[in-house]
């Protein structure tokens, strides 16, 4: 399949014109930088693109994990890679406020998911940048419109924790059907230094690995969470709720058996 170049839809007036398409604002200002990296290798993209002539080719198949995946161990042998999600959504946390010195405690996530089979495949730098920028983008302006700004990706699921460890993705939609099922978690490394922080400038959470726990539709077997941005909660509870959420984005990469 190729791909014609569905980031030129993110650059034309005409897509910026549109009323309901989020739209910058000054309270955006502290995190343009994210923004404006983004738009701006973009640009490099398609002026590259223009010259190159026909568009690229959406093909999974070439894609490695990226260097800094390393101690999350390469996929099982025989998978291959069935999709690249941007997911953008809230890691969820609780805290005991009977006591003082409570931290923090994950209490599942939720996220929607947005297909980057084909931008990442072409251009993972591109998509990097998008996960990057999508954080400083409401996740209310994306279910509206059921598109990740600023790149117009469609939705292609969802993921939410059916209990307090076990993560849950589901890859059917009327587009596609890709399977769905729960997972559990294989490996764990601390996100690299150079991760973007979230909104109130928290740390990126852990890039993961992740094994099917049960019998998954799709043959989807492995699912790792890399270049993720933001979502870590503080060290302490000191000032924080009893629950809260912390926002993120993340590519999810999901391995399957044919
Ligand atoms: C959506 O995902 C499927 C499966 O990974 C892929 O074949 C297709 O190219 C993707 N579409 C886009 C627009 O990325
Ligand atoms: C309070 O929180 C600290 C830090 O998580 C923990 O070590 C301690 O056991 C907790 N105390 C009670 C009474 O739950
Ligand atoms: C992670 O998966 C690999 C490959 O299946 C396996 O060898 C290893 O034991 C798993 N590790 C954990 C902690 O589950
Ligand atoms: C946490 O996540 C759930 C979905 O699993 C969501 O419905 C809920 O509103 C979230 N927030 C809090 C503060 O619990």
């Amino acid at each position: 399949m190729r791909c014609p170049l569905l980031l030129v839809p993110a650059l034309s007036a005409s897509t910026w014109a549109a009323p309901a398409f989020p739209k910058f604002t000054a309270a955006l200002a502290p995190n343009v930088q994210a923004i404006s990296d983004y738009f701006n290798i973009l640009a490099t993209k398609v002026q590259e693109n223009r010259a190159a002539g026909p568009a690229p080719i959406c093909d999974l198949s070439k894609l490695s994990l990226p260097i800094e995946a390393e101690p999350l161990g390469q996929p099982t042998p025989g998978l291959y890679l069935k999709h690249v999600a941007i997911g953008r959504g809230t890691q969820n946390y609780t805290c005991d406020l009977s006591n003082s010195t409570a931290v923090p405690q994950a209490f599942g996530a939720l996220a929607t998911l947005y297909n980057a089979s084909c931008v990442t495949s072409a251009f993972p730098d591109v998509s990097a940048m998008l996960t990057r920028a999508s954080l400083h983008f409401d996740i209310a302006d994306n279910d509206a419109l059921q598109r990740l700004a600023p790149a117009d990706l469609p939705v292609s699921g969802i993921h939410y924790f059916t209990d307090g460890t076990t993560p849950f993705f589901g890859l059917d939609t009327p587009q596609w059907h890709l399977g769905e099922g729960t997972f559990g978690k294989n490996a764990s490394t601390a996100a690299p230094l150079t991760a973007a922080k979230g909104k109130k400038g928290e740390a990126a959470v852990p890039w993961l690995r992740l094994a099917a726990k049960g019998t998954n539709t799709g043959g989807l077997q492995e699912v790792y969470r890399l270049e993720t941005v933001g979502g870590s909660a503080p060290a302490t509870c000191k000032g924080m709720p009893a629950s809260f959420e912390i926002q993120y984005s993340t590519q999810y990469w999901f391995y399957a058996s044919s």
